[in-house]
């Protein structure tokens, strides 16, 4: 063997043996963050509500309909702005026309206001869930 072979052979086996240190410092790290998640999960599973979305039909939705209980439902998700009602500058006759309802919110907020003004629903009220069709569910 000559110097020039001893050479790249060393070379060769420093950047091996440089790279399975890396690659097991990194699963190291991995794991720790990993675990680091778990906890996270488990002190998150700790505060429930804010784990599970409910499913809300257009019946429940509907149920919620006057300006002392007033659920809307924009783009799939669905709030309670009962004690916003008396609070919108627009006055509260506008909101109370579309208290449980989403076709009719959806038409009457995006034609006043534009679409936009959606984003402010978490703002404004609280969110209940998603609309949806459950299948066989009981009413
Ligand atoms: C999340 C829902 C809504 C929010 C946050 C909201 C907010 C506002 C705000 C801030 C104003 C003051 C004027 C302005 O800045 O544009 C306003 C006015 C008004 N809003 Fe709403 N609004 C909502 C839904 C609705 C809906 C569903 C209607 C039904 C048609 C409506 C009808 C009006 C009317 C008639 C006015 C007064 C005229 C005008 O300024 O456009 N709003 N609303």
């Amino acid at each position: 063997m000559n110097k020039a072979t001893i050479t790249i052979a060393v070379f060769i086996v420093v950047i091996i043996g440089g790279l399975l240190i890396w690659r097991s410092s990194g699963l190291e790290v991995f794991n720790v963050s990993t675990e680091a998640g778990q906890e996270t999960v488990a002190e998150s599973t700790e505060s429930v509500p804010n784990t599970i979305v409910s499913m809300i039909s257009e019946e429940t939705l509907a149920a919620h309909n006057t300006g002392s209980d007033c659920w809307v439902s924009y783009a799939g998700s669905v709030y309670d702005i009962t004690d916003w009602v008396g609070k919108h500058p627009g006055g509260e006759d506008a909101l109370i026309r579309v208290c449980g309802e989403s076709t009719a919110f959806e038409e009457a907020i995006n034609g006043q206001h534009g679409p936009s003004r959606a984003e402010r629903l978490p703002e404004v009220g609280t969110f209940m869930g998603t609309l949806g069709i459950i299948e066989g569910a009981q009413s």
